[in-house]
C-alpha cells in the first residue's frame, strides 16, 4: 500500500502522470464525478489550514466521495492524551483514506505506519508539505509548459518554510534547475536541505538577502510567509517577519513572463497591488492544488486496492534503532515518547545520522 509522506515517495514519471490525471479532470470533470462514490475521505487536522484541509475536502466531494474529520486537535481524543498511531488505527475502521496535517514532524509518517488505508502528508511541522508541492509542479508547467530548465528563486523563510523544503527536493529530480535562495541570514534553508538535497544532487545555487537583486534572473518566484508559529522566540519573528515584501515597483525589472508562486497564506510579502498582474499566479495555483489533490486521491486509492500490504518505501541506507536521541523540538518523537528512536545512517565512518521522522541531524 502507498501513502504519500514525502515527494520522495513519487517518482518523476509518477508526478507527471499525476499532472497528466490532473489536466484530464479539468478538462473533462463529468468523467471523473462518481470516480470515489462510497469511498470516504478523513481530513485529520491538528493544525490550522484553510486550503489544505478544504481543497482535500471538495477534491473528495467532487470525486463523488464523502469526507469525515475534525480541523483541530482540541476536539479530537488527542487533547486527552491519544497517540498518532491509535487514532490512525481507528480512523482506518472509518474511512478509506487519510489526509493528515500535524505541528509535529514525522507525525505523518508514525500514522502510515499504524493505518490500515493510505495516508496523505498534509504538513508536518517546518518539515514538508508534499500535496503543496503537487500545486506548485503543476502551476509551474501549466505557466511554463515545462519543470525543466528554469531559474527559480525561494524568498522568505527558507528555515521553517515545509512548502520550500518539499518543492526544492522535488525540482532536484528535473534537468537544470537553478535555484536563487532569498532569506535573512537566520533563515536559511536547514542542513539536511542543502547538503542532501542541493548539494548531493548537484543543483546550481546562489545565495542572498537581496531580493530586488535577484529578481531580474527569475523564471519563477515562490514567495513565503515567515512562519510565526515555529519560532521559539517570539521577539526574533517580529524583527524579521517583514523582510520582504513584493510590490509593483520592486517588480519593474523582472521577466515580463515571471511566475509568481505562494503557497498561501499571505500575511505581508505581497502587496495586493500585485494580485490583478498578470505575474501573479498564488491563486491560481489553489485552484491547481485541487485537482492535484484529485489526482492524488485517485491514484492513491486504486493502488490500495491493487496492493493492500504496507511498503517501507527503501532509501538503501541502513537503519539504528534506540541508539541516538532526536534533539529536535518540533519531532513527533518528542511528545510521543513510546516511539522508538530510529535513525539513518548517511556516514557510518564520521558517525552522520538522520532522524527517520523528522530528519534532523545527529552524531554517533
Ligand atoms: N498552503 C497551505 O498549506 O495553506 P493552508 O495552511 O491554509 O492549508
Amino acid at each position: 500500500m502507498r501513502s504519500l509522506i514525502d515527494i520522495l515517495d513519487f517518482s518523476v514519471e509518477e508526478l507527471d502522470a499525476l499532472m497528466d490525471t490532473a489536466a484530464d479532470i479539468i478538462a473533462d470533470p463529468a468523467r471523473y464525478a462518481e470516480a470515489c462514490k462510497g469511498k470516504k475521505l478523513a481530513t485529520l487536522f491538528f493544525e490550522p489550514s484553510t486550503r489544505t484541509r478544504l481543497s482535500f475536502e471538495a477534491a473528495m466531494l467532487e470525486l463523488g466521495g464523502s469526507v469525515i474529520g475534525f480541523s483541530e486537535a482540541s476536539s479530537s481524543s488527542a487533547a486527552k492524551g491519544e497517540s498518532v498511531a491509535d487514532t490512525a488505527k481507528v480512523i482506518s475502521c472509518y474511512a478509506d483514506i487519510i489526509a493528515m496535517r500535524h505541528p509535529k514532524e514525522g507525525a505523518p509518517y508514525v500514522a502510515s505506519r499504524n493505518a490500515d488505508v493510505p495516508v496523505i502528508n498534509a504538513g508536518d511541522g517546518g518539515h514538508s508539505h508534499p500535496t503543496q508541492t503537487l500545486a506548485d509542479l503543476f502551476t509551474i508547467r501549466r505557466e511554463k509548459g515545462r519543470v525543466s530548465g528554469l531559474t527559480v528563486g525561494f524568498c522568505g523563510d527558507l528555515k521553517y518554510g515545509r512548502t520550500v523544503h518539499s518543492l526544492i527536493t522535488a525540482l532536484s529530480r528535473y534537468e537544470d534547475v537553478r535555484l536563487v535562495l532569498i532569506s535573512p541570514e537566520e533563515l536559511k534553508v536547514p542542513s539536511y536541505v542543502r547538503y542532501e538535497v542541493i548539494e548531493k544532487n548537484g543543483m546550481t545555487y546562489t545565495e542572498t538577502t537581496n531580493l530586488e537583486a535577484a529578481l531580474p534572473e527569475l523564471d519563477i518566484l515562490y514567495m513565503t510567509r515567515v512562519q510565526g508559529e515555529r519560532f521559539a522566540n517570539r521577539e526574533d519573528y517580529l524583527r524579521l517577519r517583514d523582510s520582504y515584501i513584493l510590490t509593483l515597483e520592486k517588480l519593474a525589472g523582472s521577466k515580463p513572463d515571471l511566475a509568481i508562486l505562494h503557497p498561501l497564506p499571505r500575511v505581508n510579502e505581497i502587496s495586493v497591488q500585485i494580485d490583478k498582474d498578470p505575474r501573479a499566479c498564488y491563486f491560481k495555483q489553489v485552484a491547481n492544488g485541487k485537482y492535484m489533490r484529485m489526482a492524488l486521491i485517485l491514484k492513491l486509492l486504486e493502488e490500495a486496492v491493487n496492493n493492500p500490504v504496507l511498503e517501507e518505501p527503501d532509501d538503501g541506507l541502513p537503519r539504528i534503532y534506540n541508539q541516538l536521541t532526536c534533539k529536535n523540538r518540533r519531532c513527533i518523537t518528542t511528545v510521543e515518547q513510546e516511539l522508538d528512536q530510529i535513525f539513518k545512517v548517511l556516514n557510518a565512518e564520521h558517525g552522520i545520522c538522520r532522524c527517520l521522522y523528522c530528519e534532523a541531524k545527529e552524531k554517533l
